[in-house]
């Protein structure tokens, strides 16, 4: 995967959509419907992109989308490549730098997550403060581009802190109304903030490394999202990442874990969830 493979998908999306978006979306497992709600939309799938793999995994639908949000322009990926499903780490970071050559300048990557906090439940949503990679592997491990970036790339501050100033203040925009509304306890008990712990999966964690990952401060567990951010920082684009905790880790419960429950309690979250991103949007733009 080089960097003219990336210049050449862009230039296909390009033939295919010509406006210039510069926020790119990330859906994650059972948060896919987003991109349904874009205005003068232009689907493109996967298999068509130049260099692009497909996602195979239930509940993607592995498109891009690319249209407008109040008029905002984004470019959506509804369905990502996880590591687990066998793809490389460059297949799995590839659209981030298609992105990049297209000139996005920030990316909101989301995913399902499991918590290994009591207080963080199923249906609550956590903004990624920083992360933990104990994927394996990093994605950038070989040769490196200097087109893309620099050889090694500072983690300091992977998730800007603009923009999760930014979805802070989304948060309890909607809190307050959700508050007076009756349906919230307290303003902002929806948006929690933690450290992504990913994992290769496929399997969920055991009980002892859910405890194991707790004890390094994760305050979620996932299989995707850090592969991503990563390739997205080292091209200087701006990060922010937002789970959706669909279930407590293993273990933390006497309840086991199934991918049905995963995307059920997606489902449940889109209509806040959309409602985050809606705001995010326009206030990032
Ligand atoms: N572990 C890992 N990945 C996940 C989980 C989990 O509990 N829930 C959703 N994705």
């Amino acid at each position: 995967m080089t960097y003219e493979n990336a210049v050449e998908a862009a230039e296909y999306i390009r033939s295919k959509y010509t406006g210039e978006p510069k926020i790119a979306l990330v859906l994650g497992s059972g948060l896919g419907a987003f991109a349904d709600e874009l205005t003068d939309a232009v689907k493109i799938p996967y298999e068509e992109i130049p260099h692009f793999a497909r996602s195979t995994v239930e509940g993607h639908a592995g498109q891009l989308v690319i249209g407008k949000v109040n008029g905002i322009e984004v470019i959506v990926q509804q369905g990502r490549f996880h590591f687990y499903e066998g793809y490389t780490m460059e297949q799995v970071m590839f659209p981030m730098r298609v992105f990049g050559r297209l000139g996005v300048t920030s990316v909101i990557l989301t995913n399902a997550a499991g918590s290994v906090r009591p207080g963080m439940k199923p249906g609550d949503l956590m903004l990624i403060s920083d992360h933990l990679n104990m994927m394996g592997v990093n994605p950038l491990r070989g040769p490196n581009d200097e087109r893309f970036g620099v050889r090694f790339p500072d983690m300091t501050n992977v998730y800007d802190t603009e923009i999760q100033k930014m979805i802070d203040a989304a948060a309890n925009e909607i809190s307050a109304e959700r508050h007076t509304e009756g349906k919230d306890r307290e303003p902002h008990d929806f948006l929690h903030r933690g450290i992504y712990c990913a994992l290769s999966g496929p399997t969920y964690e055991t009980p002892a490394e859910v405890r194991l990952y707790r004890q390094l401060g994760a305050d979620a567990v996932g299989m995707s999202t850090v592969p991503e951010a990563i390739a997205a920082r080292h091209q200087g684009i701006r990060v922010v990442g937002i789970s959706c905790i669909t279930n407590f880790a293993a273990g933390m419960t006497d309840d086991g874990i199934n991918h049905a429950e995963v995307m059920e309690t997606g489902a449940r979250v889109a209509d806040l969830f959309k409602e985050l991103l809606r705001r995010v949007i326009a206030k990032i733009n």
